[in-house]
């Protein structure tokens, strides 16, 4: 409903062409709803008016009460109207936003104040209490600029301040892949807070409860506010190694993509090398099937899960490349996100093994 009412809004406030309601191709777009409004000129025969045609297969739709539209209508084929934009052209728009269900007050009020605030009501997403699923159509309705007033931070990291890494050429002899210069502009190392970055995902290292913890996921609950965790309850938990999406709420990601890494206290085998590395690939594919075209990991299992980092980095890298390789298309930007000096040390080591650099002259003449 909500997006029919900013559907609608778009249109109401859009200029209308000279002539009485002339013809105005009115498209409201959006997922479910699709309205195409073609008007002629209001001053033909009234039986053929579109606006007429319109309330009545809106009263047939709706099951709108007559008074409202009939007496609109009614005030709207005033004689003697002046310009469009006069009492004719506006009535006729609240017409047919009343053709549409929508209260005239609300509509008058919106027509004079020019937003849907007054409409749709402000989400309020520091509360625990309403429904978590409308909560989530609306944000994931929204343009970024619109989202960003739901942010809990105001120091966020747009995608574009994020850069990109690229491999020095010659950065390392030995590489443990082949070069795909498809993969160039793919990558970043970012050094910090998950929680700030506007991507389209981030990856949270959670448990298998999804109810919230202790280091990357606590940071994550805190920032995206308690419909998080409302939505998280209704995923009824996590494998080790599997993901699952919810929306990202006051984060400025649009998503959150839940993933359990192996607990490797006692050391690493090939279970756990086998569970991190399907940790990567499910977030990613989870990303790729939501659309997602950036995505953030955090170093998953190397805090409280005590996998060993200078392990872990090549489980991630390895997995990260194999997906890219794949579905490069798929994907603008996966960011190794890390929070710990020492992480950001041991990544920019390792990345050049997994997306070696160009070859440099020197390099080559040396394999001659
Ligand atoms: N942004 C980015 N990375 C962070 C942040 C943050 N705000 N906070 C912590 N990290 C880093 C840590 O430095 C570590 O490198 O995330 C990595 C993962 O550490 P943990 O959060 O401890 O995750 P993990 O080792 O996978 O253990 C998961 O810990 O928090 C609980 O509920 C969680 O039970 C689960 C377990």
């Amino acid at each position: 409903m909500a997006l029919q009412i900013s559907a609608l809004f778009s249109y109401l406030r859009a200029p209308l062409g000279p002539g009485p309601l002339s013809r105005v191709c009115a498209d409201f777009q959006g997922p479910g709803v699709r309205f195409k409004h073609m008007f002629s000129h209001l001053g033909g025969n009234q039986a053929t008016s579109p606006v007429r045609g319109h309330i009545k297969a809106a009263l047939r739709a709706e099951k709108f009460s007559t008074t409202t539209a009939t007496a609109i209508w009614k005030s709207s084929q005033v004689k003697g109207s002046s310009s469009p934009r006069g009492t004719r052209g506006w009535l006729g728009k609240v017409a047919l936003g009343a053709a549409l269900g929508v209260s005239t007050v609300a509509l008058v009020q919106s027509l004079h104040t020019g937003t849907v605030t007054a409409m749709a009501g402000k989400v309020n997403l520091n509360s625990a209490e309403g429904d978590w699923k409308k909560t989530k159509d609306n944000l994931l309705s929204l343009s970024v600029k619109d989202r960003r007033q739901h942010y809990s931070t105001a120091n966020f990291v747009p995608l574009e301040a994020v850069s990109v890494w690229t491999p020095t050429a010659g950065s390392s002899e030995q590489t443990l892949c082949q070069r795909n210069e498809k993969l160039d502009q793919k990558i970043s190392l970012y050094s910090g807070d998950i929680t700030k970055l506007e991507v389209d995902a981030i990856v949270n290292a959670a448990n298998k409860t999804l109810l919230g913890g202790g280091g990357v996921d606590g940071a994550i609950h805190r920032a995206a506010g308690p419909m998080l965790k409302k939505e998280c309850a209704s995923l009824h938990g996590c494998e080790t190694g599997e993901a699952k999406i919810t929306c990202g709420y006051r984060l400025p990601a649009k998503y959150v993509i839940h993933t359990v890494g192996p607990i490797a206290q006692g050391g690493v085998g090939e279970e756990e090398k086998k569970a991190l590395r399907s940790c990567y690939k499910n977030s990613l594919t989870t990303a790729t099937k939501n659309a997602a075209r950036s995505v953030a990991f955090p170093c998953i299992s190397t805090g409280v899960y005590g996998y060993p980092p200078e392990q872990a980095v090549h489980e991630a890298l390895a997995t990260v490349r194999e997906y890219l390789d794949e579905h490069h298309d798929k994907l603008d930007r996966v960011i190794f996100c890390v929070f710990l000096p020492t992480d950001k040390e041991l990544y920019l080591q390792t990345l050049p093994l997994y997306f070696p650099a160009a070859p440099t002259e020197a390099t080559v003449k040396s394999k001659l």
